[in-house]
C-alpha cells in the first residue's frame, strides 16, 4: 500500500522508573501525535484518493492491539503459533549464534509475551521494546518490569515502518533486531528493502519472523475468521480515524474483506462500503458507493529464496532459519 513517505520519528524513550512521570509522559505523547498537520495531510490525501487508502498504523490503538492479541489466539490465524513452535525449538541456536546480546530491541513488540520467551537464552542486559501504541506497550512494561526487575527496560514510542531511529546513548555493541509476526510482511517489497536497509545500517542482527507463500484456503481464513475479530480490528481502524481526524465514520455502513492476491503474493485487506456512504471531516468529504472500498493492509507473503535474496538485497551475510514443522512460517537470523 502506498504510506506517503514520513520522517523517521525521534526516538522517545517513555519513562517507566517513576509512574507518576510515566503517566505524564504518555498524556503528553497521546496529545501531540494525532492532529499534526501532516498526519492530517497523509490520510485526507488516503481518503480522496480514487482508490481509497487508511495507513495500517491506525490499526493500532489501545483496542486495536488488544484485538490483535484475540486474533493471535484463533484457530484460523497460525502464524503466532508457528512462529512460537520455532523460537521455543530452537532458542538456543538462536542464542549461541547471536551471543553475545546486549539490547534486545523488539519492533511492534505489543504485549512483549514473544520477546519475554526469548529473554532466558539471550539474557540481554537492555530489553528496547518499540511500538507506535504507547498506552498498550506501557502496561505491558509494567507487567515486564515486575517479572524482571534486574532488566533495564526502554520502552521506545515510534512509527519504524520508515526507519528505525536508536537512542544515541544506546551501547553500538551486542544489539539484536527482533521483528517477528510476519510484520516485514506488512510493508510492500520495496519498503521492507528499504527498512532492512536501514536495520543493517544501525549495526544489529536481526532475528525476524516471515510468513511463507502457501494456499489460499490456509491464508485466506487467517485474516477472516469465523468469529469475525480480524473484522472488528479492521474496523475498529475507523474509530481510531474518528478520533485522529475528527470524520464521523460509522463502523455499521462497512464490512471487512480479505482476499489472497496471488500475483502479488498478498493477502489484501479492505473496508468494503455497505451502502452509499457519506463522510465528513473539517474542511472536506467524500461519498463512496455501495461495494467502494478502502485498503487497509497489505501481509506479503514470502519463499524462503525470496526473503533471503531480499536479506542479501539488504546487505546482510551469514543468514540462517528455521521453520516450523509443516513449513507454514519461517524464523530468520542475518548479520551483516
Ligand atoms: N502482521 C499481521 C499479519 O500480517 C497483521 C495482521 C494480522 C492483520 N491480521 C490482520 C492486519 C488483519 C490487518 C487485518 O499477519
Amino acid at each position: 500500500m502506498a504510506h506517503p513517505q514520513k520522517h523517521p520519528q525521534p526516538a522517545r524513550p517513555l519513562q517507566t522508573a517513576a509512574p507518576h512521570a510515566a503517566r505524564l509522559r504518555l498524556v503528553e505523547q497521546a496529545a501531540a501525535r494525532p492532529g499534526t498537520p501532516a498526519e492530517h495531510l497523509a490520510l485526507e490525501a488516503g481518503l480522496l484518493a480514487p482508490n481509497a487508502r487508511i495507513e495500517p498504523k491506525y490499526l493500532y490503538d489501545a483496542l486495536g492491539s488488544t484485538l490483535f492479541s484475540a486474533i493471535t489466539l484463533l484457530p484460523e490465524y497460525y502464524p503466532t503459533r508457528c512462529e512460537a513452535e520455532i523460537l521455543a525449538a530452537h532458542d538456543q541456536d538462536i542464542a549461541a549464534l547471536a551471543q553475545p546480546v546486549r539490547t534486545l530491541i523488539d519492533l511492534g513488540a505489543g504485549d512483549c509475551v514473544k520477546a519475554e520467551r526469548l529473554l532466558p537464552a539471550l539474557r540481554p542486559a537492555c530489553y528496547m521494546p518499540v511500538d507506535i501504541s504507547v498506552d498498550y506497550l506501557g502496561q505491558a512494561v509494567q507487567r515486564l518490569k515486575r517479572g524482571h526487575p534486574d532488566l533495564d527496560i526502554v520502552p521506545i514510542e515510534q512509527d519504524f515502518s520508515a526507519g528505525l531511529t536508536l537512542p544515541p546513548r544506546l551501547a553500538q555493541d551486542g544489539r539484536l533486531v527482533f521483528f517477528p509476526g510476519s510484520s516485514i510482511g506488512n510493508l510492500d517489497p520495496a519498503r521492507a528493502l528499504a527498512l532492512l536497509r536501514n536495520l543493517a545500517s544501525l549495526d544489529a542482527q536481526i532475528l525476524i519472523g516471515v510468513d511463507r507463500v502457501k494456499a489460499r484456503d490456509i491464508l485466506e481464513p487467517a485474516y477472516d475468521d469465523a468469529l469475525h475479530l480480524t473484522a472488528a480490528f479492521n474496523l475498529n481502524l475507523l474509530r481510531h480515524v474518528n478520533h485522529v481526524l475528527g470524520s464521523d465514520f460509522d463502523a455499521r455502513d462497512w464490512e471487512h474483506h480479505a482476499r489472497y492476491n496471488e500475483a502479488e503474493q498478498r493477502v489484501e485487506m479492505h473496508l468494503r462500503a455497505l451502502r452509499d456512504v457519506r463522510v465528513a471531516w473539517p474542511g472536506e468529504r467524500r461519498h463512496f458507493t455501495p461495494g467502494e472500498t478502502i485498503h487497509t493492509e497489505n501481509s506479503y507473503k514470502y519463499t524462503i529464496d525470496g526473503f533471503e535474496g531480499l536479506l542479501r538485497e539488504a546487505g546482510y551475510r551469514n543468514i540462517r532459519h528455521w521453520s516450523d514443522t509443516r513449513d507454514w512460517f519461517t524464523v530468520f537470523h542475518a548479520r551483516r
